[in-house]
């Protein structure tokens, strides 16, 4: 399956902001609490965008791990090293596609973590095969994507707007089915946990710039729903409208994050 998708750094940064600031609950402490972290592990995170996992790990573990981030994006590869240089360059940051064969050795990592990437990947069974190869015997493989129920005020309010069918989305049409299979396929055993986060939007605007960052993100699977930026504009004024009279219905807005993290061990 060819993905034409590419993450920009400042929808990825914005949707990461409004979780923060909208969320009930935090999704890096609940990470924490899931990953079996120790002082002193080899740690690598695969899709690491702009580092926001890796510098999790460093401050839990107190500098005491060995950390590398691998992104195919070269932008937020260097948004990610502003930060290190700030931490004292404790992370190490490199190239790495996950649609080829990883520049890595085998059997060197005991964790390795891939947060909303995976479902990117062209060939899933190879990336799984690559991400199994390059892990330690014993260690463990986390990913974390949406569930199948994940957004669905967001996928409605779409659905309304336009009076059309939701595209299939890389991550929830296919990540608690294909991916949990293949994982299940490579990997001794497999633990799923579900972590759901309710972000209330006190006003409607946050919820359309969350929208923004979100269409965008994936622009290329809503060719059906618009392809100028004029028609991206005209849709969002009708979302905006869509929105505004839920919001004035509810007096709220609250979209559920519905979160799959399967932790592998190989
Ligand atoms: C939604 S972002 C998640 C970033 C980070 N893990 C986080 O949670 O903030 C998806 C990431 O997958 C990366 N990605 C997409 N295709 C990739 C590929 N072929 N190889 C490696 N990374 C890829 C993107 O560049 C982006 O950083």
């Amino acid at each position: 399956m060819k993905i034409n998708y590419q993450e920009t750094t400042s929808d990825l940064l914005t949707r990461i902001n409004i979780h923060d600031a909208y969320g009930a609950r935090d999704i890096d402490k609940w990470m924490l609490e899931v990953l079996p972290l120790e002082q002193g592990m080899t740690i690598l995170d695969v899709g690491c965008g702009a580092g926001k996992q890796c510098f999790s790990y460093l401050t839990y573990l107190s500098g005491k791990a060995n950390i590398t981030g691998g992104d195919v994006s070269k932008e937020l590869l260097a948004k990610a090293e502003e930060e290190n240089a700030k931490l004292g360059k404790r992370v190490t940051f490199q190239e790495l596609d996950f649609n080829q064969t990883f520049p890595l050795a085998s059997d060197t990592y005991d964790l390795l973590s891939c947060c909303f990437a995976i479902y990117y990947a062209e060939d899933i069974p190879f990336t799984i095969k690559e991400m199994h190869r390059v892990l330690k015997p014993g260690g463990h493989l986390f990913t974390t994507g949406p569930m199948p129920e994940n957004k669905r005020m967001f996928y409605d309010i779409i659905h309304e707007t336009t009076g059309k069918e939701i595209p299939p989305m890389p991550g929830s049409s296919r990540y608690a089915s294909q991916i949990l299979a293949s994982l299940q396929s490579e990997f001794s055993e497999v633990r799923v946990e579900i972590f759901e986060n309710p972000l209330t939007f006190p006003q409607v605007e946050p919820f359309l710039a969350y929208t923004r960052a979100s269409l965008s993100e994936d622009r290329r699977l809503w060719n059906a729903f618009f392809q100028t930026k004029e028609d991206f504009e005209k849709i969002m004024a009708k979302i905006a409208e869509v929105a505004q009279k839920r919001f004035d219905h509810n007096k709220q807005l609250v979209m559920t994050k519905v979160v799959g993290g399967f932790l592998a061990e190989k």
